[in-house]
């Protein structure tokens, strides 16, 4: 029954200790994905015996390497990128089961001979195991893997039993709205929808994670949580790094695609939705779907626009000069892609009308902070207004993706005196603090979760194209403005002046985010 399905973290390990014996399959086996992250999070899977006693990787690349090149790539990968230190026991045996296939993603013949060697892996082992396929290439090769799986007979192995085949999709998920949607019929002609793992690594982090039981395992939240006494919402992912070796993608992408449409949109859902009627994936996805269908397609009229864009001009990161976007590696000298987004929503629902929802996204800011801030409404200003003495703060709860992960609720409270002075002061919970340090890295949740076919962490198709019809338009807008409209904003600042309008013309402000 679908209200007794539970949850991954209030399942207890013992079900992924059970897990059928498997391969996963990575094409872009060379990538950078693979190397800091996919490969590490494997290893740690192992390290906690994770893994099924079975189990088996096959990287899937062009370059035409060894298998045993691949397993020294791997290791050293583990070795530099590992949160925790090689174990060369466990080493030995998960590289024993690392293998390399050499094919171009548009060759039928190398996914026939890939079919071949999973089969042989199987004869071998004297038991039938399920594939997790992991493609995470840059887009243009999704559609030829895709029907490659599909026309190798991949995709249907074992259909309809626990063991049919799983795959896994990084981003980008389509360029718009348009292609993403393409992108779902490609898949689907392949795969059935629970098979499918989209993946958005923001909804693997911990504290997304706890986002659902912040909400719904405390009952002092809920009754205030909703446009009674919200004020608005502010939603920042922001980074100090600039685009560094990315270029080449980052400026075919820019802010609103790489972190907006996918990361900001899933924060906002999981803030927004109403309580899902179970833990169910399907429940939880639901309520996500609904809430970003309610919210109301953005203003893009110049005088009253809900839409910001601006690029990163020279400045100062931790006291060292860097470049502006312009003068980077492999940008255009015309480029009017966005370094920084900032967008107002409104969701049209009984929870939320008229409470602003604000985001914005950018790198080269002045830290590297993601946060969720609930701006909660003001009271009634009769007691503590007059005067230079009185501090009075909106209440805010601060929900601190990263780093420094922890919510922080802001209240105001008397100074210690003789005088009536009242000054804002902050609870705060930090993860570090109360459960140590050492968490699993999103990777790691979200191979284990696919692997025992739990997608609750991972996007439904339609929810992906909800998130895409608002963000299309925009993208259209600014693409025929070109450069004009777009701002710019000094490194190591919160960004243009332009976000701040957003924000003055509700009488709000940006948060100062900071520690
Ligand atoms: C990726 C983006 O999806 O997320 C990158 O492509 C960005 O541009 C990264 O730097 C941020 O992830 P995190 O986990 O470091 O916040």
């Amino acid at each position: 029954m679908e209200a007794q399905q539970r949850h991954p973290f209030l399942k207890g390990l013992s079900k992924y200790r059970g897990a059928a014996p498997t391969v996963i399959v990575i094409f872009g086996a060379s990538g950078d994905l693979t190397k800091r992250k996919l490969i590490p999070a494997i290893y740690n899977l192992g390290l906690d015996n994770l893994l099924p006693n079975d189990f088996y990787l096959i990287g899937f690349g062009r370059s035409p390497i060894t298998d045993t090149d691949f397993r020294q790539q791997s290791m050293q990968c583990i070795e530099q990128f590992s949160r925790r230190k090689l174990n060369p026991e466990l080493w030995e045996k998960i590289g024993n089961n690392t293998l390399y296939h050499s094919g171009g993603y548009d060759e039928l013949s190398a996914f026939t001979s890939l079919k071949e060697r999973i089969e042989a892996i199987e004869k071998n082992l004297e038991r039938e195991v399920q594939i997790l396929f992991y493609i995470s290439t840059p887009p243009n090769v999704f559609k030829p893997i895709l029907e490659n799986l599909g026309n190798s007979g991949l995709s249907h192995r074992h259909s309809g039993t626990p063991l049919a085949s799983k795959v896994i999709i990084e981003k980008p998920f389509g360029h718009d709205l348009d292609t993403a949607r393409k992108l779902n019929h490609t898949i689907t002609a392949q795969f059935e929808e629970k098979q499918v793992y989209r993946i958005d690594h923001y909804l693997g982090k911990e504290t997304v994670q706890d986002l659902l039981v912040q909400r719904f395992a405390n009952s002092i939240f809920e009754p205030l949580w909703n446009r009674q006494f919200v004020d608005c919402v502010q939603i920042t992912v922001a980074e100090s790094l600039g685009v560094g070796s990315r270029g080449g993608y980052y400026d075919q992408s820019g802010a609103l695609r790489d972190m907006i449409q996918n990361h900001a949109m899933q924060l906002l859902a999981l803030t927004a939705m109403e309580p899902p009627v179970s833990l169910s994936p399907e429940a939880i996805r639901n309520e996500k779907v609904k809430v970003l269908q309610a919210i109301q397609p953005l203003s893009l009229n110049a005088d009253r626009s809900d839409a910001v864009r601006a690029q990163y001009d020279t400045g100062l990161i931790e006291g060292q000069k860097v470049n502006g976007y312009l003068e980077e590696n492999n940008i255009p000298k015309e480029s009017f892609t966005e370094t920084y987004a900032a967008l107002r929503f409104q969701i049209n629902n009984w929870r939320w009308e008229g409470v602003p929802f604000y985001m914005r996204s950018g790198k080269r800011m002045a830290r590297r902070v993601s946060e969720i801030a609930i701006q909660f409404k003001r009271p009634p200003g009769i007691l503590f207004t007059q005067g230079n003495f009185f501090d009075i703060a909106p209440n805010t709860l601060v929900i601190r993706i990263q780093p420094d992960e922890g919510i922080t609720l802001r209240m105001n409270s008397k100074i210690p005196g003789l005088e009536t002075r009242t000054q804002p002061v902050k609870m705060d919970f930090r993860y570090a603090t109360t459960f140590g340090s050492n968490t699993p890295e999103a990777y790691e949740r979200l191979i284990l979760d696919a692997m025992i076919g739990d997608g609750t962490l991972f996007i439904r198709g339609d929810e992906t194209e909800a998130s895409w019809k608002l963000i299309s338009p925009v993208l259209d807008n600014w693409r025929e403005r070109g450069r004009s409209g777009l701002d710019s904003y000094v490194s190591g600042s919160w960004g243009p002046l332009s976000a701040d309008r957003l924000l003055w013309e509700n009488k709000h402000e940006w948060r100062r985010s900071g520690p």
